[in-house]
């Protein structure tokens, strides 16, 4: 019963766009409709700068990791705690409160995971931060990070391998579009302005 609340308010918390209302906030385009399209720190960079990306960054990381972070503390079993990462993850990408039309939830799900243990989220952001300082593309780097985020799980907590590779399966499907523009030469580099969509 406790699992399931925690799922349910995993998923309310993750359906709170903060890309679109930080963008509200600081009077810049919707992000659902700018850039990328897309409702997450990326594209927030793009329109609108450091401050608003990095305060969505912070927001999306926090909606994974109160909620997991929470069911750990009300002592919830290692099963339920990764149903409770998936909701928080499913709520970014399909949000209630903003039509289902969400994000990629690659913050989210690095917000989940991270209390699993700071030697998991030190790896994942090497990677994430390797792979966008050799390339300046921040999919390939989310996409490299989730592909790996099963094998570094295994390796340092064998028991949440299974829903990690479920967040996985998940946000590289999300990924489908920036997959198609990085084939074609078309994905926009982080640090570049003024680089043409689509
Ligand atoms: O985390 C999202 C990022 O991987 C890609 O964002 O805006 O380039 O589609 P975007």
């Amino acid at each position: 019963m406790l699992a399931a609340l925690m799922c349910i308010f995993a998923y309310l918390l993750g359906s709170v766009s903060s890309a679109v209302l930080i963008c509200h906030l600081f009077a810049l385009p919707d992000p659902r409709q700018a850039g990328s399209k897309n409702p997450g720190a990326t594209n927030v960079l793009r329109i609108g700068g450091k401050l608003p990306a990095i305060l969505v960054l912070v927001f999306d990381i926090l909606k994974g990791t109160i909620p997991v972070w929470s069911a750990y503390f009300m002592d919830i079993d290692p099963i339920h705690l990764g149903l409770v990462a998936v909701a928080a993850c499913l709520g970014h990408i399909y949000p209630l409160f903003f039509g289902f039309k969400g994000g990629k939830a690659v913050a989210t799900a690095f917000g989940a995971l991270l209390p699993i243990g700071l030697s998991l989220g030190g790896l994942l952001i090497l990677t994430w931060a390797c792979i966008v300082a050799l390339t300046r593309y921040s999919s390939l780097a989310a996409l490299v990070t989730v592909s790996l985020a099963p094998l570094y799980t295994w390796w340092i907590k064998p028991l949440y391998t299974e829903p990690v590779l479920f967040l996985t399966v998940l946000i590289i499907f999300r990924h489908r579009t920036n997959i198609m523009r990085l084939l074609k030469g078309k994905e926009p580099k982080v640090g570049k302005k003024k680089e043409k969509e689509e």
